[in-house]
């Protein structure tokens, strides 16, 4: 039976828990104890916590320290460090990934390992190569980062008519330029659709945090790109015409989030994380629907990729990029009833990693040759299908000299 890994369940595709081939579910739910260490500045958090109680320990214990991760509450540390993880803090402090300074893993061998027994190598490829691939993590540490006691948050709301699209266009030049510590993203949706943040209240206690129920749950498809040139007014206005179509009605939402700044700063290969220095933003692409059954699923699925088709010339090519944590298995799966081959899954691999793919892959056939942690958009192993084509050849060469016996 295969394995998948759950923290908080939050995968756009569930892929921590469903599959076409049987399979055992390793819940974390109970592994979350989080322990803050102020002096030091660092915190283990074990993997099945969510993002919002780590916030909340960190601030039990001071007003000046946070991790710079999502934004909602609910999401586990479990997927979201294993895919990068990002939040408001982005441009002055890199990803969730960036921060991690220590890991205890089980491999598929059942060791447990940390940071000096599993190496350098096998460090890199789980901040940020995705989970339920190269083993079972069991907590994070993390190294805490400083934040003014008082923030500002503003959000300033713009129609069409109060022309929006010049604005959105502006945004594009100047945003990511910003002093990092201003991130300024924009939302943009039809006019009083329902899809306003992620509905936790914004003043009150701090232990809403705590929750690890979803405020509103509602079937959605996602979609992610990259933007290395600013789309220009027309091209912006083509996207409005999809937002009038009635698919768009339940409500839509196009999350543009601002690189540059620390973004600029790291490396590429840094971790297998790829989308650094050059990109302007990146794209998240939203549709929501309330209604069940195929036939609206379909409806509003097919809407998301007519708009994914008409992005095309405005955004990354070649690869056209996308974030691994906005899991989109339209972009391609691996085989999971049987053997996935480098340049199947290099099909979606580059997508999410661009260059690091071929080192992830290269770590993968080290440390799980067997490719025992899999899921769809999972890192294959070279050697499980050597090893798989070798017994086939072996039987069909065992089968032919039977055959010549008989
Ligand atoms: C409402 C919502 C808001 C979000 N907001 C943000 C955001 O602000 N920023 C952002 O970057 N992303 C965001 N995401 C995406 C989020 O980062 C990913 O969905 C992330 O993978 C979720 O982690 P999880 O542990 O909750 O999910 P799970 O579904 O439990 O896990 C996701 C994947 O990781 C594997 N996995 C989980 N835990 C482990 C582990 N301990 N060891 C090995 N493999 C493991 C699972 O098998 C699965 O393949 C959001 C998602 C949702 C649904
Ligand atoms: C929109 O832009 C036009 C042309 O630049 C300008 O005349 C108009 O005042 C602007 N409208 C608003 C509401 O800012
Ligand atoms: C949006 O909602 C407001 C307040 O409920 C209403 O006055 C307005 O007409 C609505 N606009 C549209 C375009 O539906």
């Amino acid at each position: 039976m295969h394995i998948r890994v759950r923290g908080a369940g939050h995968d756009y595709e569930g892929l921590s828990y469903v599959s076409e081939v049987p399979f055992v579910i390793v819940d974390l739910i109970n592994l979350r104890t989080i322990n803050v260490d102020v002096n030091d500045k660092s915190a283990w958090v074990e993997a099945g916590s969510t993002i919002g109680e780590l916030y909340y320990r960190i601030a039990e214990k001071s007003k000046t320290l946070g991790f710079p991760a999502g934004v909602c509450p609910t999401v586990g540390v479990g997927g979201h460090f294993s895919g990068g993880g990002y939040g408001v803090m982005l441009r002055k402090y890199g990803l969730a990934a960036d921060n991690i300074v220590d890991a205890r893993l089980i491999d598929a061998n059942g060791r447990i390992l940390d940071r000096a027994s599993m190496g350098e190598d096998l460090f890199w490829a789980i901040r940020g190569g995705g989970g339920n691939t190269f083993g079972l993590v069991l907590a994070w540490k993390i190294k805490l980062v400083d934040v003014p006691e008082i923030v500002t948050v503003f959000t300033l709301d713009k129609t069409l008519e109060q022309n929006a699209t010049k604005l959105v266009h502006k945004w594009q030049y100047v945003a990511p330029r910003f002093h990092e510590d201003l991130f300024i993203r924009i939302l943009v949706s039809r006019l009083n659709s329902s899809n306003q943040g992620d509905g936790f209240p914004t003043d009150g206690p701090l232990d809403v945090l705590l929750s690890r129920v979803q405020f509103s749950t509602r079937y959605f498809k996602a979609k992610s790109d990259y933007v290395y040139q600013p789309i220009p007014e027309g091209g912006l206005e083509g996207i409005w015409r999809f937002f009038f179509e009635d698919e768009a009605q339940s409500s839509q939402v196009m999350i543009l989030n601002p690189y540059g700044g620390r973004m600029d700063e790291i490396s590429a290969s840094a971790i297998p994380f790829p989308h650094r220095a050059g990109n302007l933003y990146k794209i998240q692409h939203l549709v929501y629907w309330d209604e069940e059954g195929e036939e609206v699923a379909e409806r509003h699925i097919s809407w998301i990729r007519r708009l994914y088709s008409y992005m095309a010339p405005f955004v990354s090519k070649l690869p056209r990029a996308a974030y691994i944590n906005y899991r989109d298995l339209d972009i391609g799966v691996n085989n999971i009833k049987g053997y996935t081959s480098y340049v199947q899954a290099k099909v979606w691999g580059i997508k999410y990693f661009k260059n690091n793919f071929d080192r992830l892959v290269h770590v993968k056939t080290k440390v799980d040759p067997s490719n025992f942690f899999r899921n769809e958009q999972s890192i294959p192993s070279l050697l499980s299908g050597r090893t798989k084509v070798i017994n086939e050849v072996h039987h069909s060469i065992k089968n032919n000299m039977m055959h010549a016996i008989i």
